[in-house]
């Protein structure tokens, strides 16, 4: 595995690449999470890159960009058990020299859930992932579903602009217990840890009626609510039945609709979602 810190250095390397290129953008401080889309880039790909960047841009004023965790020789260690062949880990300034400022803004999908909490962040996202699809020029590209809005951004950003790629979601890694992988559960205490078991109870909960027949948005958000709050730990930030790509919300379910949902538990907001198919 080499590990590379420039951009003139990774464009010097993927000229010299005449294979499909699968490419994993993470933020470090790696788990099963990350390294399932490692893998599955590796069944896909002869070739597989990851990057390792802390994006400034897509970390609200408020938000603790100099706290997020960081393990370089860790992420190292991790990302070469599943034979990823290349990662780059630009400095910030390699991405963002003083003088730039072109954005990309992706409109709609952008105003709710996350977007509608953490304004600018998605717009950090959209142009770091622009940023890394121009200097990596991957064949295709992992995201994983658990970051169910990012998903939605990327695919209709790279519908829009055209740009030559396959965008591949991957299905959200879990603890034994159903827990979202996150590097935010390290900030769990135990208490809090066992509380946010409730998030993917309240998902199944909703599978559960969907399945059943209930079609009602308002009475599968309502009853998921009643769930979450007999969890004194836990917080409801929002409950969210949308539409999977336009991400409208919904009165009548109907697939493919996204039911998403946002618990504050201690410290960490824990987003979790499920796909009804
Ligand atoms: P980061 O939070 O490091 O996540 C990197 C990728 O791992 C994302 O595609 C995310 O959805 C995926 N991921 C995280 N937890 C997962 C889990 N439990 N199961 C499956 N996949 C999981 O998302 C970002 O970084 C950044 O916004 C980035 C796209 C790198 C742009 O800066």
């Amino acid at each position: 595995m080499k590990v590379i810190k420039t951009i003139a250095e990774m464009r010097e390397v993927r000229r010299s690449i005449d294979k499909d290129v699968g490419f994993v953008p993470t933020m470090g401080y790696l788990h099963d999470g990350h390294l399932a889309l490692a893998a599955q880039a590796k069944k896909e790909n002869p070739v597989v890159m990851a990057s390792i960047f802390v994006n400034p841009t897509q970390f609200g004023p408020r938000e603790d960009l100099a706290g997020y965790p960081r393990d370089i020789p860790r992420d190292l260690k991790m990302l070469e058990s599943v034979k990823t062949d290349f990662v780059f880990i630009p400095p910030a300034e390699e991405m963002y020299p003083p003088r730039a400022s072109t954005w990309v803004n992706v409109e709609k999908v952008t105003d709710r859930l996350e977007g509608a909490v953490r304004p600018g962040h998605f717009r950090g996202v959209a142009t770091v992932v622009t940023k890394l699809f121009n200097i990596v020029q991957p064949t295709r590209a992992y995201f994983g579903q658990k970051d169910a809005q990012q998903c939605v951004v990327i695919k209709r950003m790279v519908t829009d602009l055209d740009m030559d790629l396959e965008v591949v979601i991957c299905p959200t890694v879990r603890e034994k217990d159903g827990l979202a992988m996150s590097s935010r559960n390290t900030y769990l205490k135990p208490d809090e840890r066992k509380a946010a078991t409730v998030l993917y109870q309240s998902l199944k909960l909703a599978e559960r009626l969907y399945t059943e027949g209930e079609r009602n948005a308002e009475t599968i958000r309502r009853k998921m609510a009643d769930l979450i709050k007999q969890q004194p730990l836990a917080n409801i930030d929002y409950i969210s039945i949308a539409h999977n790509e336009t991400l409208e919300e919904l009165d009548v379910v109907k697939p493919p609709a996204l039911i998403s949902l946002v618990v504050k538990i201690g410290r960490p907001r824990l987003l979790d979602n499920i796909i009804l198919k």
